[in-house]
């Protein structure tokens, strides 16, 4: 695990250029009701409403705006974001991520990880369990006898609690306990959400621990850049720059090998419609490509593109993998935003990430972070138009 703070210190310099005031911090969760707390930075805004309540607590909606009309509202419960509002090549904005209108939507059981982020280990880790310094440790099972995004309750479903920094990034900070879900050691995490004036969404992750353990978080937006327009992605052009993935079994577990993608249907290298090949794919995309790339730097590792608007989204990321997930199991039972019924392949993930079930496969790059140690991801979406 790297020591060093690379993608953070960045992060701060950032801040520093675009003119904020590290220093300046206030407690969001410190303040109540509707739309208040309004300044603006390099003309973001970062506003907050009341979304809904959990566990007697308030559940916070955080929007960050910029002056090119793109917006962001991220609540507290699983650091989820509900919207992203971006403009077509028209001008006209909508928002091209799935999700619910109200807070309820986000209780519901069947919500397939909707928006938010993920952990403590995203993606799997098969039979729930693993072993470290000669000690075996047994993990909730969610998902066909393996664990699945963190356990039964995972970070997506526990509020955490936010703080501004300036005015242009939400930070969010939640301590995983000893135990939790099965894993070792007392996990502080933190995370950084910030909009900036090129229209990029930017997700600095940060964690240390007081135990060796497992650390592989990422965000779970489904998107769909026709913001309502197309009922599925299968039009959308991907691009992955990735030359393998890695091979899994019928229950989504990495067999080790990594199978290079030339001209199969995981060929990503040019950008492809989704729907092209997707028929050839047992059960629809849901893999980890091993992305093109030297070690943890910030790279772009996808582009993504939807012909019938222009709305084209690159992700750049520090992580080895991403998961690209076609929303097949998606069904059309859930109802989201405007009343839309989200049928299979409705919106799709780019999960950056490390390698599934990587602690108990001793040839995919380390994930065990120890003490003294700083887990580091940094993750930027950029929407544009072509
Ligand atoms: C994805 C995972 C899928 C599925 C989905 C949630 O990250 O790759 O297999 O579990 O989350 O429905």
């Amino acid at each position: 695990m790297n020591k060093i703070l690379t993608p953070w210190s960045a992060a701060c310099c950032f801040y520093i250029l675009l003119g904020c005031n590290g220093s300046q911090q206030t407690n969001l969760d410190q303040k109540s009701s509707d739309t208040m707390n309004t300044s603006t930075n390099r003309g973001i805004t970062l506003t907050q409403q009341t979304f809904g309540k959990y566990d007697q607590q308030d559940v916070t909606s955080y929007v960050l705006m910029n002056e090119k009309g793109m917006e962001v509202r991220i609540m507290n419960y699983g650091g989820t974001i509900t919207n992203i509002f971006t403009k077509d090549s028209s001008g006209k904005t909508g928002d091209v991520v799935l999700g619910f209108d109200t807070f309820d939507g986000y209780l519901n059981k069947d919500n397939p990880y909707f928006g938010c982020l993920v952990g403590r280990y995203a993606n799997r880790i098969a039979k729930g369990q693993f072993s470290l310094d000669g000690k075996t440790y047994k993990l909730a099972k969610n998902n066909n006898g393996n664990s699945l995004h963190g356990g039964l309750k995972g970070f997506d479903k526990v509020l955490w609690s936010a703080t501004a920094v300036g005015d242009t990034s939400l930070q969010l900070k939640y301590t995983s306990k000893d135990e939790e879900e099965g894993y070792p050691g007392n996990l502080q995490v933190e995370i950084l959400y910030t909009l900036t004036p090129n229209n990029e969404l930017r997700i600095d992750y940060k964690a240390t621990t007081d135990k060796a353990t497992p650390v592989n978080l990422t965000n779970h937006a489904y998107f769909n850049l026709s913001a309502g327009a197309d009922s599925t992605i299968l039009g959308h052009q991907l691009l992955l720059d990735a030359d393998r993935y890695t091979e899994v079994d019928k229950n989504l577990i990495p067999t080790g090998q990594l199978p290079a993608v030339k001209g199969t249907s995981m060929d990503f290298n040019s950008p492809r419609a989704i729907g092209m090949d997707i028929m050839k794919v047992a059960g629809g995309y849901d893999h980890n490509w091993v992305l093109n790339k030297k070690g943890l730097e910030l790279k772009l590792a996808a582009t993504l593109y939807h012909p019938g608007t222009g709305r084209y989204m690159e992700a750049y990321t520090t992580t080895p993998g991403i998961q690209f997930y076609s929303g097949n199991f998606l069904n059309g039972n859930l109802t989201g935003k405007g009343g839309q019924k989200y049928v299979q392949h409705a919106g799709m993930c780019l999960e950056t990430q490390h390698f599934p079930d990587s602690p108990n496969q001793p040839s995919f790059p380390n994930t065990i972070l120890k003490p003294g140690e700083t887990y580091t991801q940094t993750t930027v979406y950029k929407f544009s138009t072509k």
